[in-house]
C-alpha cells in the first residue's frame, strides 16, 4: 500500500466545506473481475479517489474493489453520475439509492449529473433531487458534469444553488479556458474527464514532448501538472499500475508560466476527443 503518493496528493477546497483530492482514478471501461483488480491496484498505489458513473455498468466492480482494500472508509473520495434517463426527480433519487446498493456504501462523497441533455430539458429536475439526496445525507457534496456556464447560471437562478464542482473534457488540445474561468468566478471546481486526452495524439505532441524532457518526466506527467497548475482537479485511467503511479507522481516539479502558456495554446478548435458539445449531444 503506497501511503507515501497518496499523501503527496493535494486536496481542492470545495465551497460547501468538503475536500476534494487533486488526482483521482478515471474507472471507465474497467469491468468485471479484471476491472476489480485494476481498481484494487490502483488503491495500492496511492489513489484515494475514485470516479464511476451509473453508465459505466461497473458500479458493482468499484464497491467490490473499496471492500478489498485495507482502506478505512473515511480516507476515501467515492463519485458516481446520474444517467439522462433518469432527470425526473424521483426517478433522479431512487437512482442515487440504486447507486448506492450496487456499491455497498451509505453515502456518496460526491454525486454528478452526467450531461446536462438541454434538448430533454429536465436537468433542473434532477438538480433539485441532488440538492434533495445531499439534504437527506446519501451525498456529502453535489456537482454536475459537461455543463456549461448557461445551464450553470440556470441551476443558480432556478434553486439559488450552484455545483461545487463541474467535471469537463479537458486536455491540451482541448484547454477550455472561457469554462475554467467561468467556473473560479463562481467558486466552481473544474475536475478533468479524459485528461489525457484518451491517449490521442496529444501523447505524442512534440512541444510537450520537449517540455518532458527538460524536465526528466513523462508527457502524460506533464499534461497532468499542467492541468493541476490550471486549477483542474484530474481523474487519469489507467490499467497498468507503472503508469498508475506515474500518473499519481506530480508533485515533485512545476511548470513554469512561460511552459503553462505554451501548453495552452496547443488548444484546438475542434480538439473534442469524440466531438460531444454539451449544448446540442445528449446521452441516457
Ligand atoms: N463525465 C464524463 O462525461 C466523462 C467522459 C469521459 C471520461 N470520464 C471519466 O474520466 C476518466 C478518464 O478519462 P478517459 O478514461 O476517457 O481517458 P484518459 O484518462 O485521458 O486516458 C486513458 C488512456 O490513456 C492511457 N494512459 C493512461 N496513463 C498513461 C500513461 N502514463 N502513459 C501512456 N498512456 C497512458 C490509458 O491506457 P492504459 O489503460 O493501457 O494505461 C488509456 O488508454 C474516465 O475513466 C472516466 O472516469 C468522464
Amino acid at each position: 500500500m503506497n501511503y507515501e503518493l497518496a499523501k503527496q496528493t493535494p486536496f481542492l477546497e470545495l465551497r460547501d466545506g468538503n475536500r476534494l483530492p487533486q488526482v483521482g482514478f478515471g474507472t471507465y471501461k474497467l469491468r468485471g473481475a479484471a476491472g476489480v483488480n485494476t481498481i484494487q491496484q490502483a488503491l495500492n498505489n496511492g489513489y484515494r479517489a475514485l470516479d464511476t458513473a451509473v453508465n459505466y455498468e461497473n458500479e458493482g466492480s468499484v464497491g467490490a474493489a473499496i471492500r478489498r482494500s485495507s482502506l478505512a472508509r473515511e480516507e476515501l473520495f467515492i463519485s458516481s453520475k446520474l444517467p439522462g434517463r433518469h432527470h425526473q426527480y424521483q426517478e433522479a433519487l431512487t437512482e442515487i439509492q440504486e447507486s448506492l446498493y450496487r456499491m455497498q456504501l451509505d453515502y456518496f462523497e460526491l454525486y454528478l449529473i452526467h450531461w446536462p441533455n438541454p434538448l430533454k430539458d429536465q436537468y433542473v429536475e434532477a438538480w433539485q433531487a441532488l440538492i434533495d439526496a445531499q439534504r437527506f445525507g446519501l451525498v456529502r457534496s453535489i456537482g454536475v458534469s459537461n455543463f456549461l456556464p448557461e445551464h450553470l447560471q440556470r441551476l443558480e437562478k432556478e434553486t439559488g444553488v450552484l455545483p461545487v464542482v463541474d467535471q469537463i473534457e479537458l486536455h491540451p488540445y482541448w484547454s477550455q479556458p472561457k469554462q475554467l474561468s467561468f467556473d473560479r468566478e463562481h467558486g466552481i471546481v473544474t475536475q478533468a474527464w479524459s485528461p489525457l486526452g484518451r491517449a490521442n495524439a496529444v501523447l505524442k505532441d512534440p512541444l510537450i514532448k520537449k517540455i518532458a524532457v527538460a524536465h526528466n518526466k513523462t508527457i502524460p506527467q506533464i499534461i497532468l501538472r499542467w492541468e493541476t497548475q490550471l486549477g483542474a482537479a484530474v481523474i487519469p485511467k489507467s490499467s497498468s499500475t507503472s503508469r498508475q503511479i506515474q500518473n499519481l507522481t506530480l508533485f515533485d516539479f512545476e511548470l513554469s508560466a512561460a511552459e503553462v502558456t505554451a501548453i495552452s495554446s496547443l488548444d484546438k478548435d475542434n480538439g473534442r476527443t469524440n466531438n460531444q458539445n454539451p449544448a446540442v449531444y445528449q446521452e441516457f
